[in-house]
């Protein structure tokens, strides 16, 4: 199993609800992806299942262990197979490239080649042969803190893609780039996801990409579950319903949102 919540519910620290008593499953290897309003508590549940925050009530498991029953070891290890995307990729200004896509198997590696790593590049062909799937081959020795917003945001993506995780997490993670680069770093992630069996949840704001890419869709909406349905059978009433709050426009990467479901369902099929 990917991962599996029962009522799980999170309180933040200063008493707010984020989310309510949420029961969701997902299977090895399926890819769902989570759209919902600004504030719904998308990045709180994928916090969740990152094991970054801790639930305040309900069962939580990810790949078949209940973390927080994990011995501090365990933990670890568990930690090694969940790969988590960040919306602002948290790399040290001054590393290089290289560095930061090795730092995603550092919890793999034998501690002495993970401190080799960091003296000396043990895996230049492997950091850019991922590198180049999202255009930034080039970009190899380069410092963190000279690359732009969405180069770093690729950047934070292939780091994750050579961790090689069973489960990938990702939020929002094509939020700083243009269309087509989006929808091309979308397409490399689903790829991974795909070939290797790893279960995929990501929460977008483009809902035209999440229909596209994802066959299963769940809508958040004031940390509760609007909707969890196939992607195919999300009508244009839901997504409005779901962003009422925002206005009538749902936010899409292309202007028409109808054209672009539409246009996503036929390739999904
Ligand atoms: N550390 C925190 N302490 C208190 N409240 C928090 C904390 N983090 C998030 N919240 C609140 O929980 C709710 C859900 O936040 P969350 O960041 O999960 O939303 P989101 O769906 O990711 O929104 P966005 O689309 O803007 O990223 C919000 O009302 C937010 O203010
Ligand atoms: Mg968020």
């Amino acid at each position: 199993m990917g991962f599996e919540l029962e009522g799980v519910g999170l309180i933040h620290d200063n008493g707010f609800r984020a989310l309510g008593r949420i029961s969701l499953r997902a299977d090895r290897g399926e890819r769902v992806a989570v759209i919902g309003p600004s504030g719904a508590g998308k990045t709180s549940l994928i916090r969740l299942l990152g094991t970054a925050l801790r639930p305040s009530e309900g069962r939580l498991e990810i790949l078949d262990a209940n973390p927080w029953r994990l011995s501090a070891g365990a933990l670890r290890r568990l930690r090694t197979r969940v790969g988590t995307i960040h919306q602002s990729p948290p790399i040290p200004p001054r590393q290089r490239v290289v560095t930061a896509i090795h730092a995603g198997r550092l919890g793999r590696w034998p501690a002495w080649k993970g401190l080799l790593s960091l003296l000396y590049p043990v895996d230049i062909a492997g950091a850019q042969a991922t590198l180049a799937r999202f255009d930034l081959a080039d970009r190899l020795f380069e410092r963190c803190d000279r690359l732009s917003g969405g180069q770093l945001q690729r950047v934070g993506i292939a780091r994750v893609l050579y961790q090689q995780p069973d489960l990938i997490l990702a939020d929002e993670p094509v939020s700083a780039l243009d269309p087509a680069l989006a929808d091309a770093a979308l397409g490399e992630l689903v790829e991974e996801s795909v070939r290797r069996g790893a279960s995929l949840f990501a929460s977008l704001h483009a809902v035209d990409l999440a229909l596209k890419w994802f066959p299963r869709i769940v809508g958040l909406r004031d940390g509760e579950v609007a909707f969890d349905l196939p992607a195919d059978r999300v009508t244009e009433a839901m997504l409005h319903e779901l962003y009422a709050a925002e206005g009538d426009t749902l936010p899409v990467q292309a202007r028409d949102a109808a054209t672009c479901a539409a246009r996503a369902r036929s390739s999904c099929n």
